[in-house]
């Protein structure tokens, strides 16, 4: 029998063990230093947003590296227009319902608004709750140096850390508009400084979201740790996008750098439409389809 047949998963399995079993790369778990391994030898990191478990199953066994378990829950999965609303509750229960279809990918997930600004014992008691409830693997935060006492107290209980810098959603209400970030040189010399602190303190990657993209690829050349980047053009470690927005789930989004990969919304609607009609004519079910 083969060491990695389907008797014998190796997808849990410690490093140690799967090194020794001629595993593939894209059958190995990916864990956060895996992704540093990858920016070190010039792969890119695939990223995308999931929310519950069908949908974590389709975009793990599809081979993405990571799975983001974002606070746009709030916009895509609620229909708020912000992110501010959604709670620690909430993203826990996402975040459960992710882990439970993943089996390769690393679950990273969002500290939702009010969860980690106050002070550094609340973010860590937020982030435990994250690591206990949930499973998942790491959190993401988003701000530089006004939070760097959270990071460091999370960081320091062993909890993985991925930073957020540039469009910080949850800071909507202070900026007043989603538009690209950091064009003015101010803007930009500070998220430098942010994302150098942020690789100094112990971060394993930072989610870089709209700003230009000569000063993202800028970051990334100065940083050893992988920047995804959202919107910040093609010369970072890596790309992340709201997989409602790539599907064409949520066809009431399309921002310049989003690149729609299908039309969901468009399949499911004349499948659904289809459906009304076998059932008001009594199409379905037909013999076949019955007991
Ligand atoms: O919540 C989210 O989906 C995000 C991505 C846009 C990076 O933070």
């Amino acid at each position: 029998m083969a060491a990695d047949s389907e008797e014998f998963p190796n997808f849990a399995l410690p490093n140690i063990v799967i090194m020794s079993t001629n595993t593939t790369d894209n059958q190995r778990k990916v864990t956060t230093r895996r992704l540093v391994e990858m920016k070190q030898r010039g792969e890119k990191i695939s990223m995308l947003t999931a929310y519950d478990y069908s949908m974590a199953k389709i975009v793990d066994e599809a081979g993405i590296d990571c799975i983001l378990v974002g606070d746009s829950a709030s916009n895509v999965m609620v229909g708020n227009t912000t992110t501010l609303p959604i709670t620690l509750d909430q993203m826990i229960y996402h975040a459960k319902s992710v882990m439970n279809g993943v089996k390769r990918a690393l679950v990273v997930v969002d500290l939702p608004f009010g969860t980690y600004q106050g002070n550094s014992k609340e973010a860590l008691a937020s982030a435990v709750r994250i690591m206990k409830e949930s499973q998942a693997e790491a959190v993401k935060i988003e701000g530089g140096s006004e939070i760097r006492e959270s990071i460091e107290r999370i960081l320091c209980a062993g909890i993985p850390v991925m930073g957020h810098l540039g469009l910080t959603p949850q800071s909507i209400n202070k900026f007043g508009t989603y538009t690209v970030r950091a064009r003015e040189e101010a803007e930009a010399a500070k998220l430098i400084e942010d994302a150098r602190m942020l690789e100094e303190i112990g971060c394993f990657a930072i989610v870089i979201e709209k700003v230009p993209a000569k000063l993202a690829r800028k970051v990334a050349e100065q940083l050893t740790i992988p920047i995804i980047g959202i919107g910040a053009g093609g010369g970072v470690d890596g790309q992340v996008l709201v997989i409602h927005d790539m599907l064409g789930i949520n066809k009431g989004f399309s921002p310049r750098f989003l690149r729609r990969y299908a039309n969901l919304a468009d399949i499911m609607h004349d499948a659904i439409g289809r459906y009304v009609e076998d059932v008001k004519s009594s199409d379905f079910p037909n013999e076949s389809e019955q007991y």
